[in-house]
C-alpha cells in the first residue's frame, strides 16, 4: 500500500557502489551506520572520508514523517518554497492533539470537533502536495512508519524527537525541526555533523520478565540522559538478532531519552518476519538481496573496540527487568533494589495508575504478553489494585488485538482503552484530580517522564518500564512488587505468584484493519484548495518576508540585552503556546519571553525607547515595528541552544528584529536564522558585549560587500551622544548570504522553481 517500493528499490540499487567507495576512502571496514550514511550523501558517490563528531556534511534523506504538532509549520514554510510536489515521499500523522479522557471513541469524536480547522488544513494540503495523510485514530506516527515506510538501509528525516524508532527497522531515522523538513520536501540537501558511534554488544538473550525495553532502560542508566549526544548507537551481536524487530524499535525509540541522534540495528530474520507480516515481503525479498550491506562488516563486531568510538555490552541472560525514575528517565533501578531505593528516597510505593502503549511499546507482542498477566488475575482469583489504561500506537495494531481477545482480557482488569494517539504521552491526559497536585506514583510504558509530562501534575512520581513490569506492578498496586520472586495475596487469602509473561512476535492470523485510517493525495494536486480560515487564530498562511534593502541598516533600537541562558524555549516558549504552532502571529506574542534583561534583572520586561517605558517584550516589539523601526537582540553564549524549533528564528523574522548579535551560537538556531534572512551575528571580541548600553541606537556597517569569512562592524551610538565601534563575525557562506540578501531561504527556492 502506502509505502514508495521504487525509491526503496533505487536505494538498494545504489548501495554497493557507494559502500565500496566508502571503505576504500576510510580505509577500514565499516559500520551499518557508516554504510547507511554514505549511501545518502547528497553528493552520491563518496568523495570523502568524513570525520565522526566534526565533518558537517550534506545528505539525501529518503523519506520525511510529520506530526500534527510539528507539520503545521513545516509545511506553511513548504507552502512559501512554490513546489508542485513534495520531492520526497512524506507523510502527516495526526496524533499529538488528542486529549485521553473518557475512552476512545468519545475522546476521539471531541477531538476531531475541536481541532477540526487544523486537521482540514493538513489535510487539505497533503492532498495538494502529495503527502500522505494519517487521519485521527490512525496511530501515532512512529508506529505507523514502522508499520508501512521504514525500510533496512534507509534514511529519514521526522519532525518529533522519537523518529528514531525506525532505526528498529534497520534505518537511520532522525528528529529535526519543521524547517529541515521544509527543506528536503522542497529538494535541498540536510545537514548533519557526521555522527560519532557507540557499539552496544548484545549477548546471550531475553528471558522470563526480561524485555527489550529493559536493555534501553539499562542503556540509559550507563549513558544518563546526555551521553549519546551527537552519536548513532549501533546495536549487534546475538541478543539483538534473537530479539523481534517491534522490540529493537523499542531499544531505538528512547535512544532520545540518552540525547542520541539515533540508534539502528543490523537487517535480520526478524526484520523480515516484521515486514512480511506488515504487507511487504517484497521488500524483505528485496532487503535479502543486499543484506551483506544493511549490516556492519564482519570486522567491525568481531572487534567493534576498533571501529566504534564507545563500547558498552550488555549479557540479556541476567539483565534484569528496570524501572526508570521518577522524574528522568536515566534513574534506572533493577526491580530487585527498587524496595530499599524506594525507601530511601521517599518515593509514594502505592501505584495508582498503570499506562501502557505509546508509540514506544505498543506492539503486538507488547500487548500479548501484558494479556498473558492479566488473564493472571481472573486464573488466580487476584484483584487488580491500581487503574489500567493503554493507548494503542495505531488502528492496525488495535483492531488485530481487539479480534484476538487482547482487550477482552483488559477489559476483564477494569482496563480503559484511550485513543490511538499521544494522550497522556504528551500531557494530553484529562486526568481526575491531577489538578489538586497530590503525591502519587505511576508506572509507563511511555519514554519520558519528566515532572508533569503525563497529567501535569508536578508530584506525580513516574517511573518507565516494560508492559509487562507495567501490569504486574498495577495488578499488585505497588512499586515494589517484584514478580520475580514475591508472591501476591488473592481473594481466598492464598500467596500466589504471577508466571512470566509470554505472547507471540506477531498475530498468527497476520495482522487486520478495517479501516487503518490513511488517505492518499490527489494524483494531480494543482486544482485542490488548501483549507486555512482568515478568522482563524491557530493558523495563518505565511507571506514572504520582504527581502534586504540594499543598504547597511542603521539607527536599529536595543530590543533586548538577554543575560545568561537563552534556550529555544526562552524565545519560544512551548505549554499553552502549542496550540499557535500554525499561527506565526499569534505565537509571535511569546517571543523571548523567558529571556533575562540584562538591565535589570526581569525577564519580559523590556524599555521602549520610543516612550521611555517598560513593558512585555512582543509588545515592544510590535512597537517598534509599527514606527517603522529595525531592532537588534543581544544574547549571551550558547543562545538558543535547546530545540531545533524554527518558531525561534521565525517570530523575531516576523515582528521586524533584523539582527541577532550574541557571544556564540547554539548552531541549529543560528542556522535558522539564517534560513529566515536574519542577521546572525557574534561579538570578534566578547567583551564587547559590556559596551551594549540600555538606551542604544545601533548600525550594522558593511553589508554592501557582505562576504564569507569578512567581519561586519557595529556602531553603537549611546545615548549621550558618545559611540562606540566593534568588530562582529559571522558565519554565512556565499548561499547563506543570498538567503539574506533575498529575505530568506524559501525566497530562493521559490525564485528557482518559477
Ligand atoms: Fe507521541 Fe509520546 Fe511518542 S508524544 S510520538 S507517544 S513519545
Amino acid at each position: 500500500m502506502a509505502f514508495d517500493i521504487e525509491m526503496i528499490k533505487a536505494v538498494y540499487e545504489r548501495m554497493p557502489a557507494r559502500i565500496a567507495a566508502a571503505r576504500a576512502l576510510t580505509g577500514k571496514p565499516l559500520t551499518l551506520t557508516e554504510k547507511i550514511l554514505y549511501s545518502h550523501l547528497w553528493e552520491g558517490t563518496p568523495s570523502t572520508a568524513y570525520a565522526r563528531g566534526n565533518s558537517y556534511v550534506d545528505f539525501a534523506p529518503d523519506r520525511v514523517a510529520m506530526q500534527d504538532a510539528t507539520a503545521q509549520m513545516a509545511l506553511l514554510q513548504f507552502m512559501q518554497a512554490g513546489r508542485p510536489q513534495v520531492a520526497v515521499p512524506s507523510t502527516v500523522h495526526c496524533d499529538h492533539l488528542i486529549e485521553a479522557k473518557v475512552a476512545s471513541t468519545t475522546d476521539l469524536a471531541v477531538a476531531v470537533d475541536k481541532n477540526k480547522e487544523v486537521y482540514d488544513f493538513l489535510s487539505s494540503v497533503s492532498d495538494k502536495y502529495g503527502i500522505g495523510f494519517w487521519k485521527p485514530g490512525a496511530g501515532i506516527i512512529h508506529q505507523v512508519v514502522l508499520e508501512n515506510y521504514a525500510f533496512p538501509g534507509g534514511m529519514m528525516i521526522g519532525t518529533d524527537s522519537h523518529t528514531v524508532n525506525a532505526g528498529g527497522l534497520g534505518m537511520i531515522a532522525i528528529g529535526v525541526g519543521g524547517a529541515d523538513a521544509c527543506d528536503v520536501m522542497a529538494g535541498l540537501a540536510w545537514e548533519l555533523k557526521f555522527p560519532k558511534l557507540i557499539g552496544v554488544k548484545l549477548t546471550g538473550k531475553l528471558n522470563g520478565w526480561t524485555a527489550p525495553k529493559d536493555v534501553i532502560l539499562k542503556v540509559a542508566g550507563i549513558l544518563t540522559v546526555k551521553g549519546g549526544t551527537g552519536c548513532v548507537v549501533e546495536y549487534f551481536g546475538e541478543g539483538a538478532t534473537s530479539m523481534s524487530c517491534t522490540g529493537k524499535g523499542t531499544i531505538c525509540n528512547m535512544g532520545a531519552e540518552i540525547g542520541a541522534t539515533t540508534s539502528t540495528f543490523g537487517y535480520d530474520d526478524s526484520m523480515a518476519r516484521y515486514l512480511q507480516s506488515t504487507g511487504r515481503a517484497d521488500v524483505a525479498a528485496m532487503a535479502d538481496q543486499v543484506r551483506e550491506h544493511l549490516t556492519a562488516d564482519p570486522e567491525v563486531y568481531a572487534n567493534p573496540e576498533q571501529y566504534f568510538d564507545q563500547v558498552i555490552e550488555i549479557d540479556l541472560d541476567t539483565l534484569e527487568p528496570h524501572l526508570n525514575g521518577p522524574f528522568t528517565p536515566d534513574l534506572a533501578t533493577p526491580i530487585s533494589k527498587m524496595k530499599e531505593l524506594a525507601e530511601k528516597n521517599g518515593w509514594p510505593t502505592k501505584v495508582e495508575v498503570g499506562l501502557i502503549g505509546s508509540c514506544t511499546n505498543s506492539s503486538y507482542e507488547d500487548i500479548a504478553r501484558a494479556a498473558s498477566l492479566a488473564k493472571q488475575v481472573a486464573a488466580k482469583g487476584l484483584k487488580t489494585k491500581a487503574q489500567f489504561t493503554i493507548t494503542p500506537g495505531s488502528e492496525l495494531v488495535r483492531y488485530t488485538i481487539e479480534r484476538d481477545g487482547f482487550i477482552d482480557t483488559f477489559n476483564t482488569i477494569g482496563a480503559t482503552v484511550f485513543s490511538n494517539a499521544c494522550g497522556p504521552c504528551i500531557g494530553q491526559w484529562a486526568r481526575p484530580g491531577a489538578e489538586k497536585g497530590e503525591k502519587n506514583t505511576i508506572v509507563h510504558s511511555f519514554n519520558r517522564n519528566f515532572a508533569k509530562r503525563a497529567d501535569g501534575n508536578p508530584n506525580t512520581f513516574a517511573f518507565v518500564a516494560s508492559p509487562e513490569m507495567v501490569t504486574a506492578l498495577a495488578i499488585a498496586g505497588d512499586l515494589t512488587f517484584n514478580p520475580l520472586t514475591d508472591t501476591l495475596t488473592n481473594e481466598k487469602g492464598e500467596q500466589v505468584k504471577l508466571d512470566a509473561p509470554t505472547g507471540d512476535e506477531l498475530p498468527q492470523k497476520g495482522f487486520a484493519a478495517e479501516d487503518a485510517g490513511y488517505q492518499a493525495p490527489a494524483a494531480d494536486g494543482s486544482g485542490v484548495q488548501v483549507k486555512v480560515s482568515a478568522t482563524s487564530d491557530r493558523l495563518q498562511l505565511l507571506d514572504p518576508f520582504a527581502a534586504w534593502e540594499g543598504t547597511d541598516l542603521t539607527g536599529l533600537k536595543l530590543l533586548i540585552k538577554a543575560k545568561g541562558k537563552c534556550t529555544t524555549d526562552h524565545i519560544s516558549m512551548a505549554g499553552p503556546w502549542l496550540k499557535y504552532r500554525g499561527h506565526l502571529d499569534n505565537i509571535s506574542n511569546n517571543m523571548l519571553i523567558g529571556a533575562v534583561n540584562f538591565f535589570n534583572e526581569k525577564t519580559d520586561n523590556v524599555k521602549n525607547q520610543l516612550t521611555g517605558e517598560y513593558g512585555p517584550v512582543p509588545a515592544t516589539q510590535r512597537a517598534y515595528k509599527a514606527a517603522g523601526i529595525g531592532t537588534i537582540v543581544v544574547g549571551d553564549t550558547n543562545y538558543g541552544e535547546g530545540s531545533s524549533r524554527e518558531h525561534a528564528a521565525m517570530e523575531p523574522r516576523h515582528l521586524g528584529v533584523r539582527a541577532v548579535l550574541v557571544k556564540s551560537f547554539a548552531r541549529i538556531h543560528e542556522t535558522n536564522l539564517k534560513k529566515q534572512g536574519m542577521l546572525a551575528l557574534t561579538f570578534a571580541n566578547e567583551a564587547d558585549y559590556d559596551k551594549i548600553q540600555e538606551n542604544d541606537s545601533i548600525n550594522i556597517v558593511g553589508l554592501g560587500s557582505f562576504a564569507p569569512e569578512k567581519s561586519l562592524t557595529i556602531e553603537l551610538v549611546h545615548a549621550d551622544g558618545s559611540k562606540d565601534s566593534f568588530a562582529v563575525n559571522h558565519t554565512y557562506n556565499a548561499q547563506q548570504i543570498e538567503w539574506f540578501k533575498a529575505g530568506g531561504a524559501l525566497n530562493i527556492i521559490r525564485a528557482s522553481v518559477k
